[in-house]
């Protein structure tokens, strides 16, 4: 294991001061680098003010109101009211409580293969049972379709609170949503009075090219969930929805989801400067740029395919022992890679957005030369 001893940019380094480059990003968190100067600032400046007060309505704080608005500016109308939480799960199960107090449905619709965090109920979406089965017994009424399959959408009907999909599969090998599969999804749920939920987790934040990964796939949920990305590095979770339909957590019962330290001053800071850097600079369009560079570069015969978009890109290599030896050996070399959870053939390349072209080739060139000796 690695003593991490400090870390900036695209890199880490451990307490012999030996360097790693960084292709995972603290498993997509980490969009603009490590220990961003800018970042640093503004948790700096925050801090020097006040920290924690109070969250329940009682004050304004001006980094969490600054940072809903700003999120409300660049995401389409319908989407303009959100509720900062601590985690990305927490905010997935904001959602979930949401979804069910507006329909007064209890069924909620999942894909198989899902992954959308570890608690009760983010875990009872997981359409994973060997996952699952441990921790029994979870939440009731979830049901199971398989992602990308246009005859599963008629088991969408007016019993569902809500259908929650990840808007592109991260778990499962990267899966991205057929041609009008997401829009076909939303026809449905808008049929029947259900709502869409898209899990933006690892999507958002710029990593697909777009703030939002939804954008890529011409459909608008109902509610959007994210975290990692946001907070460059601090923790922080959100989900967002129209102000109409989030005003349903307010009543019966007041205060419908209660955390003590969501938006909490320093944090949303820390997410407001993040999406400024994402917004003001070419971040964005660059992880398109860089996701052919990686395209390009890593062409080997062990290495079956390159799925994804933008910077959120897996290796599907030929077996899970070449994933796994190529994780393991990539370290010794200095390069940091990772596994996904369920598709085990995988290998995860989410690095910094802010990571050089430079960068990319030095990391491509350590996995091309581990490959040459598999
Ligand atoms: C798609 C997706 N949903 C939910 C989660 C859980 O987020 P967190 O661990 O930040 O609570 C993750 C984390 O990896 C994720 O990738």
């Amino acid at each position: 294991m690695i003593e991490v001893s400090r870390a900036k940019g695209s890199y880490i380094y451990d307490n012999d001061n030996n360097r790693y480059l960084d292709f995972v990003a603290g498993v997509s968190a980490c969009s603009v680098g490590h220990c961003n100067e800018e970042i640093i600032n503004a948790i700096s400046s925050q801090s020097q003010k006040y920290m924690h007060v109070m969250v329940y309505g009682e004050f304004i704080t001006k980094p969490s109101l600054d940072l809903a608005k700003l999120l409300a500016k660049n995401l389409p109308e319908s989407l303009n009211c959100t509720y900062f939480t601590n985690s990305g799960t927490e905010a997935l199960e904001g959602s979930m409580k949401l979804a069910r107090r507006h329909t007064g449905r209890k069924k909620i619709i999942a894909a198989k293969n899902a992954y959308h965090g570890s608690t009760m109920g983010a875990l009872t979406l997981m359409g994973l049972d060997e996952r699952k089965k441990p921790f029994e017994p979870l939440i009731p009424d979830v049901e199971f379709i398989d992602f990308n399959s246009f005859q599963d959408i008629h088991k969408i009907d007016e019993k569902t609170s809500c259908v929650i999909l990840e808007t592109i599969q991260g778990s499962a090998g990267f899966i991205l949503p057929a041609e009008g599969y997401l829009s076909s999804v939303k026809k449905k749920c808008k049929e029947v009075g259900a709502l869409l939920i898209l899990d933006e987790i690892q999507t958002g934040i710029g990593r697909t090219g777009k703030l939002f990964g939804f954008e890529n796939f011409y459909c608008v949920p109902d509610i959007i969930v994210y975290g990692k990305g946001l907070g460059g590095g601090i923790p922080i979770g959100a989900f967002t929805s129209s102000k109409k339909l989030m005003d349903v957590l307010h009543v019966n019962p007041i205060l419908g989801h209660i955390t003590t330290f969501g938006a909490n001053p320093v944090i949303t800071a820390a997410a407001l400067q993040t999406l400024k850097i994402v917004l003001d600079s070419k971040i964005m369009e660059s992880t398109l740029s860089k996701e052919k560079l990686f395209r390009q570069k890593l062409n080997h015969k062990l290495i079956s395919q390159i799925r994804g978009v933008g910077l959120m890109l897996c290796l599907i290599m030929n077996d899970s022992e070449i994933a796994n030896k190529l994780v393991l050996e990539a370290k010794n070399k200095g390069l940091i890679l990772f596994w996904l959870l369920i598709e085990k053939r995988a290998v995860r390349i989410t690095p910094p957005l802010t990571i050089s072209e430079k960068e990319i080739e030095e990391g491509c060139d350590i996995i091309l030369n581990i490959l040459d000796t598999i």
